[in-house]
């Protein structure tokens, strides 16, 4: 196993021995945990928190926040021998770790803790575990923020996880919303249109690296439960679910099981959403019958409210995301691509940089253009910049600082129109938004050294980026106190 931990449970274990895991308890579930989720958000270096003692809940009936707030728990996550690696050192790791990922299909097992205590039919009670009000404007309870929803292609027969948040309409009904056009709702319409139920199970309590997969964009076709046993380096053992037949993680914290019905809707949000804002306001969206639940005694409902990014989820996959996009491009066959970066700050989809060593006119434009595209960033991106290999992309400060003295912004920016967004982007004007066109615009910004004249470009005043990060590592305690 590549990664050290097998459940949240051994996570939480590692977690609290580095240091990084602290507890607190008697919080309202109406404003208190919300509240703090916002502060975790905005703090660099946050510790995890478990919140214990709900009052009108079981004792040990927890909510975990913020698994990915600091650099050392994002390494330990996703398997980095370095605890203590810098950001531009994690983001090699993950580069690295991305060229040999392969894809280990899941393993049936018979049982698992998950199956500790179990609800069936009339006894099925999902108001027994602690759900926060999230925002302070939110339509409810969220009991599925930090979720995997769980689906079967009826036509392909693979399996997709996605974090699709879900509200908690009643203690046997959740909502389900997911934003057109991804797999979970691809998947969900081609029952729909048949006029069959869609099965559904959903994960609320899983550990940090098969979330991850669940919120990471994968190619159509690719079961997320064998990109994380690819990832583990062991296949992530499953039950087949006693309702549905869908593949449910063995060692999961709750786990709930039912259909979704053609044509049945419930009001579903305001949910504060991933951008700061309500954008998509409150409708009509599927909800799921339950039909079952099972849990751990003791269970941890993992709790990541989108909040102004970057939030929680964004510092996880900042990483992933990006070496997603490297690779990504690199594969294209493209040249000279010396890093990429998916800004947190933008939920790591609406600001995206890439460097490259130029080796061709119109080098910059391709890399510009190749990146939008890619599966990273062209859903709800808006600007993606090119710069030279002497900049961290990785520091918003050195990427500003190619943009206001590399570019000229009357030749040096690109517009595309007409290009995915979503009702959640808060720039749809109204008229589009009421007409249902949920399309944007993208800048791609070349904020390189003008290839004719690159040579003549006045020379920087400080050294190149390898040595920069050599002087850092020399002399960096320096600065530390
Ligand atoms: C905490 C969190 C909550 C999310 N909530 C939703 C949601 O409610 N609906 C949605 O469509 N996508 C949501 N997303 C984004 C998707 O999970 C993400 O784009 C994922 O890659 C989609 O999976 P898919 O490619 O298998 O469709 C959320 C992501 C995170 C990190």
């Amino acid at each position: 196993m590549e990664v050290g931990y097998k459940d949240l449970r051994e996570w939480l274990e590692t977690v609290e021995k580095m240091g990084e895991l602290k507890v607190a308890k008697n919080m309202g579930l109406k404003e208190d945990v919300g509240r703090i989720a916002e502060i975790s958000a905005s703090t660099e270096k946050a510790p995890a928190l478990i919140l214990d003692e709900f009052e009108g809940y079981k004792k040990g009936h927890r909510i975990l926040l913020n698994p990915f707030g600091s650099t050392r728990r994002v390494a330990f996550s996703y398997g980095c021998p370095q605890l203590d690696a810098n950001r531009v050192e994690l983001l090699e790791y993950f580069k690295k770790r991305l060229e040999k990922q392969v894809l280990i299909p899941p393993r049936f097992v018979d049982s698992g803790p998950v199956m500790e205590n179990v609800m069936t039919g009339d006894a099925v009670d999902l108001t027994t575990f602690p759900v926060p009000v999230w925002h302070y404007n939110d339509g409810g309870p969220y009991i599925g923020t930090g979720c995997i929803v769980i689906t079967r292609d009826p036509d392909e027969g693979w399996v997709n996880l996605g974090a699709y948040r879900n509200m908690l309409h009643d203690a046997k009904t959740v909502g389900f919303y997911i934003s057109s056009g991804h797999q979970g709702w691809t998947q969900r319409e081609k029952y729909f249109t048949r006029g069959e139920p869609c099965p559904v199970a959903i994960c609320f309590g899983s550990d940090p690296l098969l979330f991850t997969s669940g919120m990471t964009e994968l190619p159509w076709g690719v079961s997320e439960y064998d990109w994380a046993g690819g990832w583990r380096g062991e296949p992530v053992d499953v039950i087949k679910g006693p309702v549905t037949g869908l593949p449910i993680p063995a060692r999961a914290e709750i786990v709930i099981e039912g259909f979704s019905y053609p044509g049945k809707v419930r009001w579903e949000g305001p949910f504060g959403e991933w951008t700061g804002y309500y954008a998509s306001g409150a409708r009509d969206e599927p909800y799921i019958d339950v039909k079952a639940v099972y849990h751990r005694d003791n269970p941890i409902l993992l709790g990541m409210p989108p909040e102004k990014p970057p939030y929680d989820a964004d510092k996880g996959r900042q990483y992933i995301k990006s070496a997603v996009l490297a690779q990504h491009l690199t594969r294209q066959g493209i040249a000279g691509i010396t890093n990429a970066w998916c800004y947190g700050l933008g939920g790591c989809r609406l600001f995206v940089a890439v460097s490259i060593k130029q080796q061709y006119p119109g080098h910059a434009r391709q890399v510009g253009h190749a990146a939008y595209t890619s599966n990273v960033a062209n859903y709800c991106g808006r600007y993606v910049v090119v710069t030279d290999e002497d900049i961290d992309v990785t520091d918003l400060d050195d990427v500003m600082w190619a943009i206001l003295t590399r570019t000229d912004p009357a030749t040096s920016i690109d517009f595309i129109t007409r290009a995915t967004s979503t009702p959640l982007d808060p720039r749809i004007t109204p008229e589009d938004r009421a007409a249902g066109r949920f399309l944007n615009s993208r800048a791609i910004i070349d904020a390189t050294k003008p290839w004719e004249w690159r040579d003549k470009f006045p020379l920087p005043d400080r050294p190149g980026l390898e040595y920069r990060l050599e002087s850092r590592k020399k002399f960096g305690h320096l600065f530390e106190f």
